[in-house]
This record gives C-alpha cells, structure tokens and sequence, in this order.
C-alpha cells in the first residue's frame, strides 16, 4: 500500500484537546503506529480529565507530554523540540477552546505552542456540540486556520454525546488518514480538475434483469482516492459498486452505460484529465420490458444493441487539443500490445492501462493490478504486480509528467 509506505519512519504529532472524542483518537495512535509512524502524544490539561495519558503512554509506546516544561527532563524544552522532529501535526480532536487558541496565535498550552513552533504540516480534526462548531466564531476560526495552509478534516454529522444531532462528531478514521497522506504527497495534481469513471454497468432488460460484469470499482475508486490525494477536485461516475464514496471527491452513481456517457460527456469540457477505469458494457438488450419477462417455455432470445464508445467519443471531440488529457483501460489477452496501440491511436488517448486478463493476480475483483502503459508516443512500460493503489498512484505521476511537459 502506498499509504503504509509513506507513514513509514514519519514522526507524526498527536495533540489530543479536552473533548469527549478523546477516547477515539486511542485508537489512531495503533492505526498510524501499524503503518509505520511514531507516534508522538502531547495532550491538554483538559484532554487528560477525558481520557488518562497512560493510556496513550501504553499505546504509542513513548512518555506522553502535558506541560510546557518537562521537570524530570530540563535539557528539552518540549514545545521547540518535538517541534523540529516532527513531519506532521495532527490536533485531533479539536475543541472549539483549542480552534480558537490556534486561530488567535497563542501559546498558553503544548499543542498550541506546538503548532506555533512547527514546520511542518497541521491537520485539524474539530469535534463539538453543533451549535459551538456552526458558531460563527468556530467558522471564522476555521476559516483563518484554512488561510494559515492547515487541512480541516470536516466533522460528521450525528448523534453527539450531549444528546444533540448535527456536525461535530470526531470525522472518521478514514477521513483523517486520507487527509494525512494528502499532507505528506507532493500536490502536483493541485488545482486540477479530473473526472475518473469506475465499475460496471448495469444494462436493464426489464425491472429486474439486466445484463452486467464483475467489475467491483475497485481500480477507479484508488484513481480518485489518490488524485485527491496528489490535490486534484476529483468527479468519481461509477456504476453500481459496494464501495462507500470516498473522501472529498465528488461522487455520481449511475447504472447503465447511456447514463454514464450522458454524466461524462455533460462534464468533460471542464476537465484536465479524464480517466476511463469503468468496464462499460460494450451492448445492451434492444428492447426494454416495463413488465418482468415470463418464461413461457420456449427458450428465449435478446437481442442487443450497441452502447455508445465514451471514451471513443471523447477522442473525437478532443480532435487536437491538449487537454482534457485522456487515458484509458483495455482488458486484453495475447498480443495485448499491438492491439493497446491499436486501441490507442483509435480512441486518440494519451495513455493507455493495458490489464492481461489472462492473470490470475490482475483486473475484476482482485485487491492488485499488473498493467502495462503506453502513451501516445509509442512508450511501453512494465509495472510490477502492485496494489490497485499503488498502481493508481504510479499512473498519476505519468500523468502529472504529461501535463507539466
Ligand atoms: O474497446 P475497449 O472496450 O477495450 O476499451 C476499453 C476502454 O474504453 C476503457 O477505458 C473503457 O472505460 C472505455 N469504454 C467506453 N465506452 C464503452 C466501452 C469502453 O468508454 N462503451
């Protein structure tokens, strides 16, 4: 995983604050540790009333530190020292207290001190009743923490502990971690806007049929979890898939190839990169059926009609121009080369993921990819047996390449 390599060896900074969502940042510190980070805990006076530094002592493995000044070891100054070797700041949870602190500059406490003497990224996670977190001042607060460079890893919505529903619950884990890992990755797709399409279609037959594959979505879903995560604003059109929407990326669930082509070709003059990962049916039955096909014991025929080429379509309309950038799949077996430069020069792409069906270990269903890329200029390059991750991640540098050049 791509994630757990770069976590590893980082020195991550966890200032806890004086919230009930302390407990649940106890288990961040093992989730981060497994990826290979130390974990360093500094905590509020407050924080230590929820939740006992022992515990984050025992979990992170290291001392935790509360005050300024640490008695027992008066060679360090805490807030400068931890501050140098940190690679990252993770404030988690955020009380609307410690928000304010930070937004005001001020230095009163370790994590805020911290903050202030840092160099490296912060990431905030605010956790609070909803009338202190919708409060204007929680807002403006927010607001100048953002215009400081630090991420703010939005709070979800819910029931909270004080009996109230709105946003303030500590966001999940899996928001935190992608927000972390944004932090640590160079922000070379930034301000770029890319669409990424996934998993399969569904064709209807009648109100219960249709014709599909066991395309899981997997592959386009790492596509814009990690072009979010290199900066780009990420559209996901994916066909039905069991994987839940990812974090920060806008997502369009579809079902059948014309309703993909019609969200695609309504967004693709926006774009800068277009990424076909979905696996489109190439045909779809002739004629849809409102009422539910009955046998009637005579076997039975379908005939079926072409689907529109998305991305043929989209090579079209490109004619010359340089963006949006396109890049598309094949599913081949055999001479898969020749055919992917066929493929290639047909569909005008710019690059070209080439998965062997043939393998056991690549394509539907599986965690991993073994794909081979051609750009438009005849280059062909091997990547290894990856996770579809990694393998992802390692498209969107050539990317990245192609629109720096
Ligand atoms: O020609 P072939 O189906 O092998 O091409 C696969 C590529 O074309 C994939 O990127 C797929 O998303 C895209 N495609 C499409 N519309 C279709 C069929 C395939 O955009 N109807």
């Amino acid at each position: 995983m791509p994630g757990g390599n770069l976590l590893t060896d980082k020195k991550i900074i966890l200032g806890i604050s004086g919230g009930i969502a302390a407990y649940k940042v106890a288990d961040w510190v093992r989730k981060l540790r497994r990826e290979g980070a130390g974990v360093q805990v500094v905590m509020t006076g407050d924080a230590t009333r929820f939740v006992t530094p022992l515990t984050f002592a025992a979990l992170s493995g290291r001392k935790v530190y509360e005050g300024m000044f640490d008695p027992n070891d008066v060679e360090r100054i805490p807030h400068i020292s931890l501050a140098a070797e940190a690679d990252l700041i993770l404030i988690a949870p955020a009380t609307a207290q410690t928000i304010a602190r930070l937004a005001s500059g001020m230095a009163d406490d370790l994590p805020a001190a911290l903050v202030l003497a840092h160099q490296s990224p912060v990431i905030i996670c605010p956790a609070m009743n909803c009338n202190m977190y919708l409060h204007p001042a929680t807002q403006a607060n927010l607001d100048r923490l953002k215009t400081y460079g630090y991420r703010i890893v939005e709070p979800g919505r819910g029931s909270l502990a004080c009996d109230t529903e709105g946003p303030g619950r500590l966001a999940d884990w899996s928001y935190a971690k992608e927000a972390i890992y944004a932090a640590l990755t160079k922000q070379n797709l930034a301000d770029r806007k890319v669409l990424v399409t996934a998993g399969p279609t569904h064709e209807p037959l009648d109100p219960v049929r249709y014709l599909g594959n066991r395309s899981s979505g997997r592959m386009g879903f790492a596509l814009a979890v990690t072009a979010r995560r290199r900066g780009a604003e990420v559209t996901l059109v994916t066909g039905p898939s069991e994987l839940p929407d990812p974090p920060e990326i806008n997502v369009i669930r579809i079902s059948s190839a014309e309703e993909m082509a019609a969200e695609v070709l309504e967004r693709c003059q926006d774009m800068d990169v277009i990424v076909k990962a979905a696996a489109v049916s190439d045909f779809r039955p002739a004629e849809y059926s409102a009422g539910k096909l009955k046998k009637a014991g005579a076997g039975f025929t379908m005939n079926l009609t072409e689907n529109p080429d998305i991305l043929k379509t989209l090579g079209e309309r490109k004619g010359k121009s340089p963006l949006p950038l396109l890049v598309g799949f094949a599913a081949e077996s055999g001479d898969f080369i020749n055919e992917g430069r066929r493929k290639l020069r047909e569909k005008n792409l710019d690059l070209l993921a080439i998965n062997d069906i043939t393998s056991k270990e690549a394509g539907f269903g599986v965690e991993t990819n073994r794909i081979t890329l051609l750009n438009r200029h005849g280059d062909q390059e091997k990547i290894p047996l990856l996770s579809k991750e990694d393998t992802a991640d390692l498209i969107w540098k050539r990317v990245a390449d192609l629109l720096a050049q």
